[in-house]
């Protein structure tokens, strides 16, 4: 199944490439956006699920959930990014992904992020560690915030709470830098191969977390919410570290 995964992120992730540049935007939102390559990377993996998986429950950015298949609920499911990172594709910016993941029974089993414009698979399967382009990845070693690069993002209602910027603040003050790179799942992914020391944001969705949550325990990393306790990914705020610097960085959150 992760071989699965991996192809038909690949597959969603040339449709983006393919698309960029020429697909129609459309405003979801005053400031969230959908394009039609959303919409077609989705249907793309959605149809492959189907085809592949027909008994098994998907929850899909753009579709919604459907976790009833013929009136049964399914113990498995799909959580689909299609594109994470929208604004960014909209703009040109080149800084998107493709993200994956299966859920069996509430526990998180297979994580896919794919990055088209760099070619980067990051892969992982429960218990079997995670990898990036077939080779193991692991969370870095940085153990003081003064030398960590971190990431966040803000989510759409951005305007209407202000305590992103208070955070952004505060770290900005802290660590050696702070990005704001636009992609969730990408940004996650990241701190699983140890470009990023940390990432936080709160009003996350479970198709911006699933995949790079397992991807960060995986690579030996911690995830959790702003309260320590494990992540749940259809709970918005995530804190995800080396583990080294979780409680450094869980003190400037509360
Ligand atoms: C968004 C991106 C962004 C994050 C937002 C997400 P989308 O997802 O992951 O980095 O800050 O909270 O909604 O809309 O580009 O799929
Ligand atoms: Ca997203
Ligand atoms: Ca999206």
């Amino acid at each position: 199944m992760l071989n699965f995964a991996t192809q038909i992120a690949r597959d969603a992730g040339h449709l983006l490439v393919q698309r960029l540049g020429s697909a129609k935007i459309t405003n979801k939102g005053d400031i969230n956006l959908v394009t039609e390559a959303d919409i077609a990377a989705e249907n793309l993996i959605i149809e492959r699920i189907r085809s592949y998986y027909p008994q098994h429950g998907i929850l899909a950015e753009e579709s919604g959930e459907a976790a009833l298949v013929g009136g049964k609920k399914s113990e498995w499911k799909w959580i689909i990014d299609p594109l994470d990172g929208t604004t960014n594709y909209a703009h040109g910016y080149p800084c998107f992904c493709v993200s994956i993941a299966l859920e069996h029974s509430g526990q998180l089993e297979i994580g896919v992020v794919y990055d088209p414009m760099r070619d980067e698979m990051f892969a992982a399967e429960r218990g079997q560690g995670a990898t990036l382009n077939d080779r193991k990845i692991r969370v870095s070693s940085v153990e003081e915030l003064s030398q960590a690069m971190l990431c966040t993002g803000f989510p759409y209602n951005v305007r209407e709470r202000p305590d992103f910027a208070r955070e952004f603040t505060k770290f900005t003050m802290i660590a050696q830098a702070v990005r704001r790179d636009g992609s969730a799942a990408l940004d996650l992914a990241y701190v699983a191969c140890g470009r990023f020391d940390g990432f936080w944001e709160d009003g996350l969705n479970p198709w911006d977390v699933a995949a790079g949550a397992l991807l960060i325990s995986e690579a030996r990393g911690k995830v959790t919410n702003y309260k320590d306790e494990p992540v749940d990914i259809y709970n918005e705020q995530v804190l995800a570290t080396n583990g080294l610097l979780h409680d450094a960085m869980m003190r400037v959150l509360t």
